[in-house]
């Protein structure tokens, strides 16, 4: 039980009383690099959760401590800035962002750790900012909303860690609801919670085992090919301020001013919103193959268009397929590895890790990794250390 042992480790260390705070990780249904694009995800909280115990320690120093990692590091309040201890950083990152907000932080504790895999493409990191931004948030009573939280881990990332991200995966670490999915609209961010129906089917993550190493240049590399595509879509159609706003037809008419790349990189974005709404609808009518057909069209968008898939992820894909129960497979996050996600039919759940499994050791010689999500509540308070998790 993590969450007890955080504690303890903070009462054997620091000797203060502290707030303990569980933030998950996220999974995505559907929507994948729109976010940044002012478009729509279909994200949801899971079961694998970042633990914290923090507390005000009356200094002006901050003690980071990593439980997982057995590392810590102590760093006097007024001289926060990115250091080398790079899991130290998502936390700094957020101190900032109170600092930024006026926010006269002062000394404080922390001990984390959990259980969203590393590189998985659960979000590790989003957890981690969004559990300490709500920590501090209670602990120094700011008052700031979930959204205004959200946005304050969305900014760590980009300043602390050099991910230029969007807002999906803070969005639902804080904003998760049990047993839904919700979409957001990265524009307006309006969002809109959609029950996702746990007693017939399963969203099991594959993992393929390839760490996403290579996905923060190339994450802003898309980005940024992305920007492009925009400008040369303004030069005809002013009124275009993001891929948001452009259709397939505007994106097929400036395919010779963009070049194929940038392209492709637009096309896939116009198409995936359109696909994030489909399988809203498909949701709302309760018609769960048109949702997993929307998943599969995603994957392709991101393997052939968007091109940050790897072979190992669609080996994944194409194992799922043709499995009994088996509706919808597609990467999921950002990209180069980490996790497939799979809507699997509840009776053929244990068929299916089996035959996965199966598959995956016949052709990597690997043990392959899954995961049972379960769709739970954003970031919250625990009261009792012994009944979480
Ligand atoms: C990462 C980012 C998100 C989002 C996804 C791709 O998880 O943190 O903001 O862009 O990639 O959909």
């Amino acid at each position: 039980m993590p969450i007890a042992a955080i504690a303890a480790d903070f009462h054997r260390r620091f000797g203060h009383e502290p707030l303990l705070v569980r933030a998950p990780g996220r999974i995505n249904l559907i929507g994948e690099h729109t976010d940044y694009n002012d478009g729509l995800v279909l994200p949801a909280a899971i079961n694998k959760e970042i633990f914290f115990a923090v507390g005000l320690n009356g200094s002006d120093t901050v003690r980071l401590v990593s439980f997982d990692k057995a590392d810590a590091y102590d760093v006097a309040v007024a001289d926060v800035a990115p250091s080398k201890h790079l899991w130290a950083n998502y936390l700094l990152g957020v101190v900032a962002q109170f600092q930024k907000h006026g926010v006269a932080v002062p000394g404080f504790d922390c001990v984390f750790g959990g259980n969203v895999p590393m590189g998985a493409g659960m979000s590790s990191s989003a957890a981690i900012e969004c559990g300490l931004a709500f920590a501090l948030n209670e602990l120094l009573h700011t008052g700031f909303d979930r959204m205004t939280l959200a946005k304050m881990g969305q900014q760590a990332e980009h300043t602390y860690a050099g991910v230029m991200s969007g807002l999906m995966d803070q969005f639902a670490s804080l904003h998760g609801r049990a047993g839904h999915v919700v979409r957001l609209d990265c524009r307006s961010f309006d969002y809109e919670y959609f029950p996702f129906a746990a007693d017939q089917y399963h969203l099991v993550l594959c993992n393929s085992g390839v760490k996403h190493s290579l996905a923060s240049s190339e994450y802003n590399k898309r980005r940024q090919e992305c920007t492009q595509g925009v400008a040369v879509l303004q030069k005809t159609h002013p009124e275009i301020k993001s891929l948001r706003d452009a259709t397939l037809a505007q994106v097929e008419a400036a395919h010779d001013a963009m070049g194929d790349v940038v392209y492709r990189r637009c096309r896939y974005v116009v198409q995936e919103n359109q696909r994030v709404q489909e399988a809203c609808d498909a949701l709302k009518a309760n018609d769960m193959a048109a949702v997993g057909q929307a998943m599969f069209g995603s994957h392709a968008g991101l393997r052939d268009d968007y091109q940050v898939s790897c072979p190992e992820l669609d080996a994944l894909v194409e194992m799922a397929r043709p499995l009994p129960g088996v509706l919808g497979a597609r990467m999921m996050g950002g990209g180069f590895g980490g996790c497939t996600i799979n809507l699997v039919a509840v009776a053929e759940v244990d068929a299916f890790v089996a035959a996965m499994e199966k598959a995956f050791e016949l052709r990597y010689h690997d043990k392959l990794e899954t995961y049972h999500t379960v769709i739970v509540g954003g970031v919250s308070e625990l009261r009792d250390a012994t009944v979480a998790a």
